[in-house]
């Protein structure tokens, strides 16, 4: 069939494999080109096949070789029916990971469930006997709890008083005021318990437990902070509760590891156009200002080149993991530098539906949102008919 972007608010609800693909060739290609990495060999990726999961399956399996298991929750494709972008990432990045010989194989399921967790342990200990990092990378609204079997739904709101700013609608370009109403306290617990550490914990409990974590064993999971002006909407509201919950569950899960020699971080990562991040009010505009700015800097990264030089430059030097006063990773460092940030919040105050397009990277954005599900690739034949059927090989 012939595929073409169909967008819904702020999702496309169709997927390119050939350009999901060619994204998926790209970001080996960079990583390759980076040069090895003495780092993990035997990896599990929890939300391994979009983003900074993704990212980190393909730098842990073509930058330092490692056999993977990713874990992902995607619609597969069917005749007449095209899958999620996840699922064509998946496919294509096991393609090229048989082809360089490195064991890749895959489970679709919700990694918040016993079912997942138990089926993921098993594979371990028949293939791989033992792990050397974890990857957490879930982003996810629902959570079921499998211990009370309540669904729990993540919220994105400020704490205490309405937000009131300016967002972008990416789509159409309008600049618009908008203004968001507090969440109540049972948004904020129940957004901790989707997106904070709980489930990061369990897993690494149930990892532990089989004893199929090997010595000096590191687990990841990752956060972000970014600008004041996105605080009351992010690190201040309810997501970022739920953020605070999971930094803290890093120190609880290096506690439980110090007896193997390993430990847990959390590295906190550049904003990036993701499906996750477009979803969030505000954020979409900053970003689009951030791009511009870092992109003049020559110190713009997507997911790849921030996962490449977490592994090489943070995680897997030889030395001591460098960490800020709270025990966090930062790889944000150059988002966060005071002149990127002076000047992203002088154009923040400047931005206009008329002046977007020439003072805010809003192509930039949009280009990176429609690569999510493979279009706008460059070297992708898009009125070439196209099998929307891909298998996952090694998908258990
Ligand atoms: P994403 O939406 O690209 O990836 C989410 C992954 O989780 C996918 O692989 C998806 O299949 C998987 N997933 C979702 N629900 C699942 C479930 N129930 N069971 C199994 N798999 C499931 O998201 P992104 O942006 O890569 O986010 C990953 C982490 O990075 C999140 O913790 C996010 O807060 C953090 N982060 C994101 C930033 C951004 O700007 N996008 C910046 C800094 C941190
Ligand atoms: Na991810």
């Amino acid at each position: 069939m012939i595929i073409e972007p169909r967008m819904r608010g702020f999702i496309c609800l169709t997927a390119h494999p050939v350009g999901c693909e060619q994204n998926v060739i790209n970001q080996i290609n960079y990583v390759k080109s980076k040069g090895k990495i003495d780092g993990p060999k035997r990896v599990l990726v929890i939300g391994a096949s979009t983003g900074f999961g993704l990212a980190s399956r393909i730098t842990s399996a073509f930058g330092s070789d490692a056999s993977t298991i990713g874990i992902f929750f995607e619609k597969p494709s069917s005749p007449g029916k095209l899958a999620t972008p996840g699922w064509y990432n998946t496919a294509a990045f096991e393609k090229q990971a048989q082809e360089a010989g490195l064991y890749a194989k895959s489970i679709n399921g919700d990694a918040f469930s016993n079912e997942v967790k138990e089926k993921t342990l098993a594979l371990i200990k028949e293939d791989l006997g033992q792990i050397d990092l974890v990857v957490y990378s879930l982003a996810s609204p629902v959570r079921t709890d499998p211990t009370t079997g309540i669904t729990h739904r993540s919220v994105l709101k400020p704490i205490g008083a309405p937000f009131k700013n300016k967002t972008v609608d990416f789509h159409s370009g309008k600049v618009t005021e908008i203004s968001i109403d507090p969440c109540t306290e049972e948004d904020i617990q129940n957004t901790i318990k989707v997106m904070g550490g709980e489930d990061w914990e369990m897993w690494i409990d149930g990892l532990k437990a089989a004893n199929l974590l090997a010595p000096n064993a590191l687990t990841i999971a990752y956060s972000y902070i970014g600008p004041e002006l996105t605080e009351p909407v992010y690190r201040k509201g309810t997501i970022g509760r739920a953020k605070d919950h999971l930094e803290a569950t890093a120190f609880t899960i290096a506690d439980k590891l110090s007896d193997i020699g390993g430990n847990a971080y959390v590295s906190v990562n550049k904003a990036l156009v993701t499906q996750a991040s477009s979803a969030i009010p505000v954020i979409p505009l900053y970003i689009s200002l951030l791009y511009k700015v870092m992109k003049a800097e020559g110190i713009h990264e997507g997911c790849i080149e921030q996962i490449q030089r977490l592994y090489s430059e943070r995680l897997y030097t030889g030395g001591n993991v460098p960490v800020d006063e709270k025990g966090r990773i930062r790889i944000d460092d150059w988002e966060m530098r005071a002149d990127v940030q002076a000047k992203v919040a002088a154009l923040w105050e400047e931005a206009t539906t008329e002046n977007l397009p020439s003072i805010g990277d809003l192509e930039g954005y949009s280009n990176d949102f429609y690569n999510l599900f493979g279009f706008k690739v460059g070297g992708v034949d898009y009125t070439a008919d196209t099998n929307e059927v891909v298998e996952i090989p090694g998908l258990q």
